[in-house]
């Protein structure tokens, strides 16, 4: 298949590019777009076999549910009830980087949730994701627009990387302002429960409700018989070619341990990438150092992540090491991430 990609000035919207993407959506085709954490990988979120495309295009394993992205705050027609809390959950944090599981109607098809009775909603803060969802002018089901186990992608690179050749229509912008997927929140349950950390935090959350718990299995090693109560946290994910371990202390320590250890690697003939910061990247003596951005400025971090991650399948590198994050504010969103691309490989110091 021909992938066309198009490139859209997100300060200066063509209308017209929005519309040709819209076009492709609306006779059943998928396309990757643009949003604030991620682009992802639309298709209308009411047609079956259109979603079906989204799955083979990835590769994405058929037990895995899609959520819907929307440009509107009435979603009754998507989801049983809007409880209070969800309400007020919408109020503060939508448009933006926060996805709510409800019960589903029927209208939503089976495909679309992976026969779940819930369905995750979004609407995203990026004006090109906004534009193509009233354009289409249905909910746009989409994960995120990578083939499945690596990194997302946060650039049209990383889009036309995955995905060309298996999708019809790339719809490329702007570098991913968040950078990592959004946060997932389950208020189905007796309390607001964070199936996904994410740009909203635990802390922005617990202004709404104060009860709100993040799921333990989140930043735990799921065990073989793990049934998560967000399906893709159970597959392997976000990872390079290479294996990833982190090492987790207190930094000159860590410094310390990954010095010698890029040492003792290269000694055996190997070469080995570090995810290093600002602050530390001077530090190291050897291997192939990428500072992943300011401790000050977890945000950068954030941002960053992922394509550094993708950077190092070009550089043939043996193995990477990673300095750790404080689990804190969206700090819990990198090292959620960080973990599942080391395979929960860390090392404490
Ligand atoms: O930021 C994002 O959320 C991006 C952009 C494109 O919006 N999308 C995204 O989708 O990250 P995806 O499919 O890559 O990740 C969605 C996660 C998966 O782990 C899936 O298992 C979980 O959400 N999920 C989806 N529907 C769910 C549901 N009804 N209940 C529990 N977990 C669900
Ligand atoms: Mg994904």
């Amino acid at each position: 298949m021909e992938t066309k990609v198009v490139i859209i000035d997100e300060k200066n919207i063509d209308e017209s590019l929005i519309k040709e993407a819209a076009e492709y959506i609306k006779m059943g085709e998928v396309v990757a777009f643009p949003t604030e954490t991620v682009y992802g990988l639309g298709a209308d979120a009411l047609n079956a076999e259109a979603v079906k495309k989204i799955f083979q295009a990835k590769g994405r394993p058929q037990d895995n549910p899609l959520i819907i992205h929307v440009a509107d705050f009435d979603i009754k027609k998507y989801v049983k009830e809007v409880p209070e809390k969800a309400k007020k959950l919408m109020e503060k944090f939508w448009p933006g980087p926060l996805t709510i599981v409800f019960n589903k109607q029927d209208i939503i098809p089976d495909e679309t949730s992976a026969q779940l009775k819930t369905i995750g909603v979004r609407m995203p803060s990026s004006e090109v994701a906004l534009k193509l969802i009233r354009e289409v002018g249905t909910p746009i089901a989409a994960p995120s627009a990578n083939l499945s186990g690596k990194p997302s992608p946060t650039r049209v690179e990383h889009c036309i990387e995955d995905l060309s050749g298996k999708v019809p229509f790339i719809l490329g912008g702007e570098y991913s302002e968040v950078g990592v997927e959004s946060t997932i929140v389950d208020i189905t349950g007796d309390k607001l429960c964070v199936l996904r950390p994410g740009g909203i935090t635990l802390s922005m959350l617990k202004e709404v409700d104060e009860e709100v718990y993040i799921d333990p299995a989140v930043m735990e090693k799921p065990r073989e018989d793990f049934k998560p109560k967000a399906p893709g946290m159970k597959y392997r994910h976000y990872a390079p070619k290479a294996p990833v371990k982190i090492i987790c202390g207190e930094l000159q320590k860590t410094v310390a341990k990954i010095n010698e250890m890029v040492q003792n690697y290269k000694d055996d003939g190997k070469r080995v990438a570090i995810i290093a910061t600002d602050e530390t990247k001077a530090m190291y003596k050897e291997g192939v150092i990428v500072s992943v951005g300011t401790r000050t400025d977890i945000q950068t971090v954030g941002k960053n992540l992922f394509k550094v991650l993708r950077e190092f399948d070009d550089m043939d590198v043996d193995l990477i090491i990673s300095e750790a994050f404080d689990e804190y504010d969206l700090g819990v969103a990198i090292m959620n991430r960080l973990k599942k691309s080391a395979g929960f490989n860390i090392i404490y110091v």
